[in-house]
């Protein structure tokens, strides 16, 4: 693999992270884990629905879709570019509110939501046990809890966790261990009992999540996230050392020209 051959494999995928994430992340790994959180909540026609940390809306739009129109949804992340992509991204269903706020201090009224949802985020609230008191405060008596976070690390995200770790800075791998630390059971039902919640119940359910080759998944990936503002201060020749590494890393996980990569989804429910 040539130096110019990485640094073009690198370049176009220019373009915000959030557009990169709507456009690569979602439908190859937040789709997969917004079904499997849907699934799990429940959702009834006209519903009361709020999506923390929703990021591009993959979750909101999904709820409106299956409360109608007589429910209502509201999504909140931090991002206000993440937002703006969310905005731009037609609905069906319910109408939806987007508001820009942290999960810790929710501009939303008490007792406000039948279901609060949240995929993906919790595991990047620095205050997880303010965001799930928030999100306990918004909800109705009998209301209810789902949320979705993904761990262990599966081997192919440790092995670029190491290439990053490697080839970037040391801030890149930290990132890619905070995507996959919120998953021991004991720990997430702690934060949320702690929270006030009742019936806590946690579970992991396998996800083989399918991208179109390491090469692909890496930039993707890289392009989709923070990861993107640290990979660009490197130079060319670290790149393809990158790449070098991620790919030759990820080729016994390659099959039939796809790269499968399996995952755990933990979820976890409860109710006020
Ligand atoms: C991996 S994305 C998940 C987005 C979306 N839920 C999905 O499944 O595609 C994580 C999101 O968490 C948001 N986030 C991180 N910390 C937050 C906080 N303290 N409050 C609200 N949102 C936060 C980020 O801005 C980002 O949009």
């Amino acid at each position: 693999m040539s130096t110019s051959t990485t640094a073009v494999s690198f370049k176009q995928y220019g373009g915000t992270a959030a557009d990169n994430y709507e456009r690569y992340f979602v439908p190859t790994i937040g789709l997969p884990f917004a079904t499997a959180l849907l699934n799990a909540a429940g959702l009834q026609p006209g519903e009361r629905i709020l999506d923390i940390a929703c990021g591009t809306g993959v979750v909101t739009r999904l709820a409106a879709e299956r409360v109608g129109p007589s429910g209502t949804v509201a999504g909140v992340d931090i991002n206000p570019a993440m937002l703006a992509v969310a905005r731009s991204v037609p609905s069906s269903g319910a109408a939806i509110e987007w508001h820009e706020a942290t999960a810790e201090s929710l501009p939303l009224a008490d007792g406000s939501f039948d279901v609060v949802l949240s995929s993906l985020g919790l595991q990047f609230v620095p205050d997880k046990a303010s965001a799930l008191r928030e999100m306990r405060r918004v909800l109705a008596p009998d209301g209810h809890l789902a949320v979705a976070t993904v761990g262990p690390t599966p081997p192919p995200f440790a092995i670029l966790e190491q290439a990053l770790a490697r080839y970037v800075k040391p801030e890149a791998a930290a990132f890619m261990r905070v995507v996959f630390s919120l998953h021991e059971p004991e720990e997430l039902e702690g934060l949320v009992s702690g929270a006030g919640f009742r019936d806590v119940e946690v579970r992991s359910t396998a996800l083989t999540l399918t991208f179109p080759g390491p090469e692909e998944f890496l930039w993707q990936y890289v392009h989709s996230t923070p990861l993107a503002a640290a990979v660009a201060q490197i130079d060319d020749a670290g790149r393809a050392a990158l790449q070098g590494d991620v790919v030759i890393g990820l080729r016994s996980f390659v099959k039939d020209g796809t790269l499968d990569i399996d995952a755990n989804v933990v979820l976890t429910t409860a109710s006020t």
